[in-house]
């Protein structure tokens, strides 16, 4: 009987730790919002174009993502169009996705006016 009841309080205690585990994963997730957002400009923006070595940025409406480790941003280059602006209009009006696919990437910052 005393087995039993130290393997049920090991159990639960076990299935104590894998929940918050899980918890702590759903809330470092990819794309929650850093402790520190950047601000840039738009013409500050364009220096992360993602060339020659440089971190790709790109921005949709106002906010920042940064897309330099993405597979499918390699030289900050995807289907046509090159990091460091505001792609708001394509990926609306052009890109066959739309903003869904931004939920992966990490948002690091937003657009602040000259
Ligand atoms: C005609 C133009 C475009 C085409 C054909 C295209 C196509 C694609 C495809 C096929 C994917 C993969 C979809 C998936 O994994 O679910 C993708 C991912 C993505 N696209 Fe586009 N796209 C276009 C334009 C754009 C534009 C203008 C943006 C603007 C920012 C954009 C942002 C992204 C992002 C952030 C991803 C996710 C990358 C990742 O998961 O690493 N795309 N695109």
């Amino acid at each position: 009987m005393k087995r039993f009841m130290l393997l049920t309080v090991l159990f639960v205690f076990g299935f104590f730790l894998i929940a918050c585990e899980s918890e702590n994963n759903a809330t470092n997730g990819e794309n929650d919002t850093p402790e520190t957002l950047i601000y840039l400009t738009l013409e500050q923006l364009s220096e992360f174009d993602g060339l020659e070595g440089r971190d790709a940025y790109i921005a949709i409406d106002g906010k920042i993502y940064d897309v330099t480790n993405s597979s499918r941003w390699v030289n900050g280059a995807h289907n046509g169009y090159q990091a460091g602006q505001d792609l708001t209009a394509a990926i609306n009006d052009i890109s066959p996705h739309g903003t869904g696919v931004l939920s992966r990437m990490d948002l690091i910052g937003e657009i602040v006016e000259e």
